[in-house]
């Protein structure tokens, strides 16, 4: 090797070998625990290395890799994953993923990834086609506007970030700042993902000017109270700016009721934005539409490919109702940039965005879509609310346990309450208990929540692989760790 290339026959025989460690994975998915209770120090000590200044052999480095990262990985494509909100991907994704790294188009500007870059467009508009958010001027459909990001964190920040600019467009806040501006108020409800309060601070915001208004009995946002909030913050001379609304909440998939958000914000004349970074491709579901409601009015929505769309890591989105938001919020002219943009329709991407430089997230997005087709997709969702629901009952039905919320979505909340003569306090501390020990046990992947000021055990279940066998064996596994404590 006299540069950074191998011999061509060196290279297939390291592609060969890469194929082999995936099929692997793939072969021993099901049989796998979720979890190796690792300490930090010892995982650490496999690192604990030098800068190597000399390269080593791929086939031992293949090897190393083997047992110290793939061996040891936390299993999030099999089925007993249940934290947060994990997917198992695709296997057509991790086939695109070395494609689209191998061509290694930056999607920044047209012209450097011309296809890659059209492709990414489709896909935003085949999301906005998922779950029917549209817009029609005069009868004509438009095209709906957005940017392909990280995940639902930076979905939810864009739109944000796009709300305050365009909103506050008539201030020239984004040559003064916010300097001088009398407080923008946020609302949505106290169930709303951590993320909105990182995305207001980072937008100069504040979290002091975030209300998070209370919920109902369903987890809801209680619309009577975020009313009053409102008049309570106009009679106050502050600036009510955007409502948020869930669709989806991360601890129990709580829908707010969408369409009369909308209406406030109307009414108001705020921005609308919706958090469907975990529940808003449900909306594509039949069975699911009602919920949704109103979705389609809002100004700005995130969703999240690598949740329901079973994507694997990273690949988020937020739709808007027209590039042209994008562009108000991000482009900027640079000389650098602008001498070769030929006029023939081409759209450089990194006028609507804030980075400059990005990956083609878009190519897995494209390939799975096409390669599965919608419908494959919807029923899978549909297969794993089915099965979060039948998880609900077995939670119910049982003596030994309280169900927390019941689920439309696939996230569901539960305490194990034994013989059931535990105080509340001492049900906190044992289901704590029996989190830590799950962990230690390793055979599912099951952490927990907060709701209700209660400590509960939550599952999400978004894994296209995961069957009744499994359920019944998640709960199996908490009860036996639950007995043995
Ligand atoms: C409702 C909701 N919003 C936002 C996020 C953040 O998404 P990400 O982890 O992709 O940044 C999550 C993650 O679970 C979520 O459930």
């Amino acid at each position: 090797m006299n540069d950074l290339d191998f011999t061509q026959k060196e290279f297939s025989k390291l592609l060969d070998v890469a194929c082999e460690l995936v099929e692997k994975q793939y072969s021993e998915m099901y049989k796998r625990p979720a979890y190796r209770p690792f300490t930090p120090t010892e995982v650490r000590s496999w690192f604990d290395e030098a800068l190597p200044e000399e390269g080593m052999a791929v086939d031992a480095l293949l090897k190393e890799a083997d047992e110290k990262v793939l061996q040891t990985a936390t299993m999030n494509l099999g089925p007993h994953m249940y934290g947060y909100v994990m997917a198992g991907g695709t296997q057509i994704s991790s086939v695109a993923e070395l494609l689209a790294n191998t061509v290694n188009q930056n999607m920044g500007k047209w012209h450097l990834g011309p296809a890659m870059n059209e492709i990414e467009q489709r896909v935003i508009q085949w999301g906005a086609d998922f779950i029917e958010y549209r817009r029609e001027i005069d009868g004509v459909p438009e095209q709906i506007g957005g940017t392909l990001v990280s995940g639902g964190s930076a979905a939810n920040l864009t739109g944000l970030t796009v709300a305050r600019n365009v909103f506050f467009e008539k201030y020239k806040i984004r040559e003064t700042g916010l300097f001088g501006q009398k407080p923008f108020i946020v609302y949505g409800s106290n169930e709303t993902h951590g993320c909105v309060d990182k995305s207001l601070e980072l937008l100069g915001i504040g979290t002091n000017n975030y209300r998070k208004i209370q919920c109902n009995a369903d987890y809801t946002i209680d619309l009577n109270a975020l009313k009053s909030q409102i008049e309570q913050d106009k009679k106050d001379g502050l600036q009510p700016f955007c409502v948020i609304g869930n669709a989806g909440t991360v601890n129990t998939g709580a829908i707010d009721d969408l369409d009369i958000l909308a209406d406030i914000a109307q009414e108001h004349g705020l921005w609308f934005h919706v958090d469907g970074a975990y529940g808003g491709l449900v909306a594509s579901l039949d069975s699911h539409k009602h919920f949704y409601k109103g979705m389609e009015r809002a100004d700005s929505v995130a969703v999240d490919f690598h949740k329901w769309l079973y994507q694997p890591f990273e690949v988020g989105c937020c739709l808007v109702k027209n590039w042209e938001l994008l562009k108000k919020t991000y482009y900027k002219r640079a000389s650098y940039l602008a001498m070769d943009a030929k006029d023939d329709g081409r759209l450089d991407l990194n006028g609507h965005h804030f980075q400059l430089s990005r990956n083609a997230k878009a190519f897995k997005v494209w390939m799975s879509f096409k390669a599965y087709g919608a419908q494959a997709f919807r029923d899978m969702i549909q297969k794993d609310i089915d099965l979060t629901k039948y998880l609900a009952r077995l939670v119910d039905d049982a003596k030994d346990f309280t169900l927390f919320n019941e689920p439309d979505l696939s996230a569901v909340c539960f305490q194990y309450i034994g013989d059931g003569t535990k105080s509340d306090e001492e049900l906190n501390r044992l289901n704590q208990k029996i989190i830590h020990a799950l962990e230690n046990d390793g055979r599912v992947f099951i952490p927990g929540s907060q709701l209700l000021g209660q400590t509960v055990i939550r599952a999400c279940l978004i894994n296209h692989r995961k069957q009744q066998e499994h359920v019944d064996f998640l709960v199996k596994v908490i009860r036996d760790v639950a007995e043995s404590l």
